[in-house]
């Protein structure tokens, strides 16, 4: 089964490494604009398969869609990252016409394609993939919350001491500092309960450190992270490609459930071959529904910016 990546910066060949690395598909084509830069990456990356044993083949191309051809999957990853001191919302004008062009060319190629939106501001940019391509509302898929949770629950493992294998965790909402929702009160550590272990001042900094988790790293690196992005879209694919049904928090379009409707933003969905094929109801306490509610008017005023663009 082919997978392709659009962007071959950071997140993009991250995610094509964990893709073979993890055996999920027979190919990964990543495409970027930069001359052979996709090449170049596809190169140093098939040069790890005799050390890392897979058999996944990786193929570079620069702006040649129709090495995309056929795609069972198609993550975009293109556009700029953020910066230090950069929020997610400022990158939406340079991005969205990077994710309107991607999104065209891939299904020109890829009619079929389940389509995985990983550029910045995620949650405006998945609602752009989805109005622009017209598709049916289960092959748009966002990933934010899989990387929120992940950081959640590692965030979780420090408080508690634990392994974080053992520690469950989902956020919802929006994919922004001030937008996602670590719902502190289902997170469990091996099946009890997170608030039996710690006390209520500890998870909420919990929740405050898992908030501001990408951009603590952009201060760190210099740039937005790549290796748990990379991971959690690979996991994504996982669920696609080998239809695995597994429960994520995704940006997807809602239509009245959890209270929104005409937007996408991130609930717990199972994914598997069809895309994201059901929604899961967590029933929210009425805090965390009036927080998701603010979270979505977050986006929804971030998604009439590109009314005003156009
Ligand atoms: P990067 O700068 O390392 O890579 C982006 C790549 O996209 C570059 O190689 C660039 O040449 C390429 N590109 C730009 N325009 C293109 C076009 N029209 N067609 C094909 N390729 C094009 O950036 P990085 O770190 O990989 O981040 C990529 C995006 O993902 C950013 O918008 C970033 O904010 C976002 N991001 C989202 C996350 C999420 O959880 N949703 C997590 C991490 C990053
Ligand atoms: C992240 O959360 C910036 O969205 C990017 O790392």
């Amino acid at each position: 089964m082919k997978v392709s990546v659009i962007g071959a910066g950071n997140v993009g060949a991250t995610c094509a490494e964990y893709i073979a690395l993890n055996h999920i598909a027979s190919e990964v084509v990543i495409l970027d604009i930069k001359e052979n830069y996709a090449e170049g990456k596809a190169l140093d990356l098939m040069q790890t398969a005799t050390l890392n044993g897979f058999n996944t083949r990786i193929v570079g191309s620069t702006n040649d869609y129709s090495k995309t051809a056929n795609s069972k999957a198609v993550v975009i990853t293109s556009g700029i990252p953020r910066k230090p001191g950069m929020t997610r919302e400022e990158l939406i004008g340079i991005n969205a016409g990077i994710v309107k062009t991607v999104t065209d060319n891939v299904l020109k190629h890829s009619p079929d394609a389940i389509i995985i939106v990983v550029s910045n501001p995620m949650d405006t940019m998945t609602y752009l993939a989805l109005k622009e391509s017209k598709l049916p509302k289960n092959r748009i898929i966002g990933m934010g919350g899989i990387l929120d949770s992940a950081r959640f629950k590692y965030y979780l493992s420090m408080a508690l001491n634990a392994p974080a294998s053992d520690i469950n965790g989902v956020v919802i909402g929006g994919h922004g500092d001030t937008t996602m929702i670590p719902l502190t009160r289902l997170a469990t550590n091996t099946g009890v309960p997170v608030s039996q272990f710690i006390d209520a001042q500890t998870l909420k900094k919990v929740a405050a450190d898992t908030m501001v988790g990408g951009a603590t790293l952009t201060g760190m690196l210099g740039t937005s992270a790549w290796y748990a992005p990379g991971a959690a879209v690979a996991a994504l694919v996982n669920s696609i490609i080998n239809d695995q049904k597994k429960s994520f928090p995704c940006c997807v379009y809602l239509d009245g459930e959890y209270g929104q409707k005409d937007i996408c933003l991130g609930v717990p969905v199972v994914v598997g071959k069809n895309g994201w094929e059901s929604i899961v109801d967590y029933k929210l306490s009425a805090e965390e529904q009036a927080a998701f509610n603010k979270s979505a008017d977050a986006v929804r005023s971030m998604n009439s910016v590109l009314n005003e663009m156009k």
